[in-house]
């Protein structure tokens, strides 16, 4: 169970201010939505919690401990593009992520080490909907697909912190709503905390259990490098929504959006 606390986090840039006094608790297993205008400083505000950014001022902690200084396997990230690599299959993708966390030096397991992760691989392979494409390589994947493979290769190295910048932005309204039934369903199943950037509300509020908005609270052109973004709403999303406990092959009453991408191209809704 990973509980995220931010305190009075600043991020600068040399002059200019990104982020302002940051202040936010994230509870175990929450699935939080990160939304607010573009360069108002959200994928920083993620880079911080991947580690790959240090915080100008203030702290974050992990289950109460100072969050480790460089990234690692317990906080998967999957971005709108280019998670995944290009010149590996999907398998050897997924294969790599186990690779990486089992073996980090080397990124290489032999005998039944191998054939143990390969056996996860491909249930998780399936899993997101993927079975049959093992063997191709992602140029040859539509955009959906590639980001099922970025989710399958970040969720195979069991992260108790998940961060999603985008991840679904650049697909079409119809696939998007499979993917994030998807997303539900790997939210509900696996121990994880999940952080997640979009442009689009009305994702955020499908998806999430609470919806966080920053926003610079001054934003003339001669101010906007003097103040930084803070949190101008914090909302818990009601009905409460709580991992493991999701009815997820129901769909939410007022979202259409999930409605209409109900039972199509997934396979646990074929199987269930
Ligand atoms: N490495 C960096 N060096 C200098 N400035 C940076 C760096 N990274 C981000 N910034 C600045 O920080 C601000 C916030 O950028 P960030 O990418 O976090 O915004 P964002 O909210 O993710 O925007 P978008 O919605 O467009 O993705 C921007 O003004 C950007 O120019
Ligand atoms: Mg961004």
């Amino acid at each position: 169970m990973t509980a995220i606390s931010v305190r009075n986090l600043w991020k600068e840039y040399g002059d200019q201010i990104v982020l302002e006094d940051i202040n936010l608790e994230f509870a175990a297993r929450s699935f939080v939505a990160l939304v607010g205008p573009s360069g108002c400083g959200k994928t920083t505000f993620l880079r911080m919690l991947l580690s790959e950014e240090k915080a100008t001022r203030g702290e974050i902690l992990i289950d109460g401990k100072p969050i480790a200084p460089e990234p690692g396997a317990d906080r998967g990230v999957v971005f709108q593009r280019y998670s995944v690599f290009p010149h590996l299959t999907v398998l050897g993708n997924v294969l790599l992520a186990a690779e990486f966390s089992q073996s980090p030096f080397t990124a290489r397991l032999f005998g039944t080490a191998r054939r143990a992760a390969e056996e996860e691989a491909r249930a998780l392979i399936a899993e997101v909907g993927l079975a049959g494409a093992e063997d191709k390589y992602p140029a040859a994947l539509s955009g959906g697909m590639q980001q099922r493979l970025a989710l399958a290769q970040a969720i195979m190295r069991k992260p108790r912190i998940l961060l999603l910048d985008e991840p679904f932005g650049a697909l079409d309204p119809g696939i998007r709503a499979d993917i994030h039934q998807l997303m539900r369903r790997l939210w509900n199943s696996c121990e994880m905390t999940v952080v997640m950037v979009t442009h689009d509300l009305r994702e955020a509020f499908t998806l999430a259990t609470r919806v966080i908005a920053f926003e610079r609270r001054r934003n003339r052109p001669e101010e906007r490098e003097r103040f930084g973004a803070t949190i101008a709403k914090d909302i818990e999303v009601w009905p409460p929504r709580i991992a493991g406990q999701l009815d997820l092959f129901t769909p939410d009453r007022d979202d259409p959006v999930l409605a209409e991408g109900q039972g199509r191209d997934d396979p646990a809704r074929r199987s269930a």
